[in-house]
């Protein structure tokens, strides 16, 4: 398989709304030549040799931190680790101080998760690196958007007139803005449903449908992409109690009894088992929450291989 640069090169991965059909396609292809990378007896190829890479967390991560660190030493770069509990911003250093003094030990690209929505933004305006998104306070996780999509594209070929619902904590997340917005771009039709008081003001500009009630419309769906509830930002008052919450808005056993034949069902994880999903989930046949997590690999392999001009001097970065 060849490497297929995008059209103009990709500087920075901030969020979807920024990315060209031509740079989800690459990313899309790039993904799919390194999956077939980490099927192999030894998934490493030099691609990126030499380049450097940190991740910047302000906020806990298992999934998108691991996989980004994974995905860089599959391309044979270095991605460094932070720990935010034992670095200077515990003695009161500014997160630009902190991604100036990182970068100006040579680092190539700078992947942040912050609790302010425009973190990353603010550090593309102001680092010489490029600069990921991969999570900024209720705003966007364009990589998590990228390797949901990947996954529904493998399981369904398609997303063109499929129906997505996305179920819960709309307003606190970021991953259901990304994904509205990706989705919505490779033709899916989008509802999402949940709480009133969990759904954001004028979600529908962004081209959706709006339910309250989940057994209104799940039955009908082709994705039911299920949310995590966001305790961490939710104020008081908005949440019903978790048996409320469940009983109104859960995929409990008895509904994904119910679900279309067809049915997949994604989570980004990590999962709140017994409050927005049921456990018995995890042995649905059609649940592909692992999948994503395997495919988020090789999506940010992809982003970090494009974003890092990987495709300027290797005719191929996957030789067989
Ligand atoms: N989906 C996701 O972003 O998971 P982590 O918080 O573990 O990175």
């Amino acid at each position: 398989m060849s490497s297929k640069a995008p059209a103009r090169s990709l500087r920075h991965l901030l969020g979807i709304a920024e990315l060209s059909d031509e740079d989800i396609a690459a990313i899309f292809s790039h993904a799919e030549m390194f999956k077939s990378v980490l099927g192999r007896p030894i998934p490493v190829v030099p691609a990126l040799r030499g380049k450097t890479f940190v991740n910047l967390f302000f906020e806990a991560s298992t999934r998108t931190a691991s996989s980004f660190a994974l995905a860089a030493s599959r391309l044979s770069a270095q991605c460094l680790g932070f720990s935010l509990a034992a670095s200077a911003v515990r003695k009161g250093e500014t997160l630009l101080d902190t991604a100036r003094n990182i970068e100006a030990m040579r680092v190539d690209g700078v992947i942040i998760r912050h609790s302010m929505a425009g973190a990353a933004r603010f550090l593309s305006e102001r680092l010489r690196a490029f600069v990921v998104n991969a999570g900024d306070g209720c705003h966007e996780h364009p990589t998590q958007a990228l390797l949901d999509a990947f996954t529904l594209r493998e399981k369904l070929g398609t997303l063109e007139g499929r129906r997505v619902l996305l179920v819960g904590d709309i307003a606190h997340s970021r991953v259901a803005r990304s994904n509205i917005l990706l989705f919505r771009r490779l033709g899916a039709r989008v509802a999402v449903c949940g709480p009133p008081t969990l759904i954001p003001p004028r979600v529908e500009e962004l081209g959706c449908e709006v339910f309250y009630r989940l057994d209104r419309v799940l039955y009908e769906v082709d994705v039911v992409n299920m949310l995590r509830v966001q305790n961490e930002r939710i104020g008081a008052g908005a949440f019903p109690s978790v048996r409320e919450y469940r009983a109104l808005f859960g995929l409990t056993r008895e509904r994904l009894a119910r679900l279309a034949r067809s049915a997949v069902v994604i989570h980004p994880g990590p999962v709140n088992w017994g409050v927005e999903m049921d456990y018995e989930v995890s042995d649905f046949p059609h649940a592909l929450i692992m999948n994503q997590v395997t495919n988020g690999v090789a999506v940010r392999m992809a982003v970090l291989y494009l974003l890092a001009g990987g495709h300027a001097d290797e005719d191929s970065p996957a030789p067989a």
